[in-house]
């Protein structure tokens, strides 16, 4: 089964996991949704917020664990151009889940532009198909 998850509060966060929803053909849902079972690709987004990312995410990600999620895939958006994906992935290292390498992420101002939601469509469908092989 393939979720998509993420944190949002202006709505940056939550266009990039729409894109990738549509992508893979799975709906995006906030975190406040509960995993519906065994997953087998999660991808889960968020943002920063003064330097971090939410508590509320943080919060799910402690529900998470190597043995329900297969494998992980993380997207972002920040005011910096470096996203917010690192810090996404050291909660999940905390736990000791090892996502996916590539990640997604760009400027919150851009994630409702046009070629901007092509590339986060493109990136889910690759991680879908390394899945697969
Ligand atoms: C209260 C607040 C604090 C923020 N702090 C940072 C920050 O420390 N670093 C950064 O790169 N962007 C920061 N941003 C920008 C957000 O990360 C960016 O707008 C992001 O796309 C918001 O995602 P969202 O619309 O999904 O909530 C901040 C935005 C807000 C509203």
């Amino acid at each position: 089964m393939v979720e998509v998850r993420y944190f949002s509060k202006s709505g940056n966060t939550e266009a990039i996991a729409q894109a990738i929803a549509a992508a893979v053909g799975a709906e995006a849902h906030d975190i406040s949704m509960p995993l519906s079972g065994n997953t087998d690709i999660l991808f889960l987004g968020g943002a920063v917020y003064a330097f971090h990312i939410a508590g509320r995410l943080k919060k799910f990600i402690k529900t998470l664990s190597p043995e329900s999620t297969a494998k992980i895939a993380v997207f972002s958006t920040a005011g910096n151009p470096g996203g917010a994906s690192g810090l996404i992935k050291k909660q999940l290292q905390k736990r000791g889940i090892t996502p996916v390498e590539r990640e997604f992420h760009c400027i919150g101002g851009l994630a409702k532009d046009e070629t901007v939601q092509k590339q986060a469509a493109q990136f889910a469908r690759e991680i879908m198909e390394e899945a697969k092989q």
